[in-house]
């Protein structure tokens, strides 16, 4: 088994910027898994699906095969065959991913993917469920949180920076919700596993995170 780091979260704690800049310090492969279900949600998006349809979106994603390559080191997800990696960052997208990775099907349909770019690869996944379910036996497992409020504010200033109008308690109410969702269904759920650390980065910079987490990977892969 490859030393794997598992990094699980709620949204918006910085999951994705630390872990890219982890793999790249310690020459591992970042897998973005959010990224899957997100492309999944593009498939059910475009066939008119609608998120509380768990009928229709489990019998729909056996027709819908996702794929990663690597493009100059970055993740580029293909669903289909189609490069969509430019159209999965936005609410739609999000939501209906948050929706439709509560239902058995949609996670089976990933889960294969998932471990086997982990058996091929070091790498550092993340995602909500990789140290509890997808990496078990991940070298190392961290669980990354930050407050709402935190969250909140990076995330405002993500969309500000990109000239895009945001609204606060639009989405602070967006991410308690979708925190609310994420941790609270049945399959997988959003939780810290038995043997994660916990690191909190509501007052740390992203290098501080990642020196404490490399660090903690030092140390583990030493042993
Ligand atoms: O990390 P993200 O916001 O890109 O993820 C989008 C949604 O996908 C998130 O709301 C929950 C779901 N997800 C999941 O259920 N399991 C994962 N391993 C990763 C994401």
């Amino acid at each position: 088994m490859n030393a794997n780091i598992a990094i699980d979260g709620p949204a918006g704690a910085g999951k994705s910027t630390i872990a890219k800049q982890l793999a790249a310090k310690l020459g591992l492969l970042y897998v973005d898994t959010g990224s899957m279900y997100r492309a999944l949600a593009v498939f059910f998006l475009r066939r008119g699906l609608s998120k509380e349809d768990e009928k229709g979106i489990s019998g729909a994603v056996a027709e819908a095969s996702v794929g990663i390559r690597y493009v100059d080191g970055t993740q580029r997800v293909f669903l289909n065959g189609e490069d969509v990696t430019d159209s999965l960052r936005n609410e739609e997208t999000g939501n209906m991913a948050s929706s439709s990775s509560a239902y058995p099907a949609v996670r089976e349909r990933l889960l294969g993917l998932q471990r086997e770019l982990a058996e091929k690869n070091a790498v550092v996944m993340d995602g909500r469920d990789i140290g509890t379910v997808i990496l078990p036996d991940a070298a190392l497992k961290i669980y990354l949180t930050a407050s709402v409020e935190e969250r909140t504010r990076r995330r405002v200033n993500e969309l500000l920076a990109k000239g895009v109008p945001a609204d606060a308690d639009q989405i602070k109410h967006d991410i308690e919700e979708r925190d609310q969702r994420d941790m609270n269904r049945a399959v997988a759920p959003l939780r810290r596993a038995d043997d994660a650390v916990l690191v909190d980065s509501s007052d740390m910079s992203i290098e501080e995170v990642v020196d404490v987490i490399s660090a903690l990977y030092r140390e583990k892969c030493r042993k």
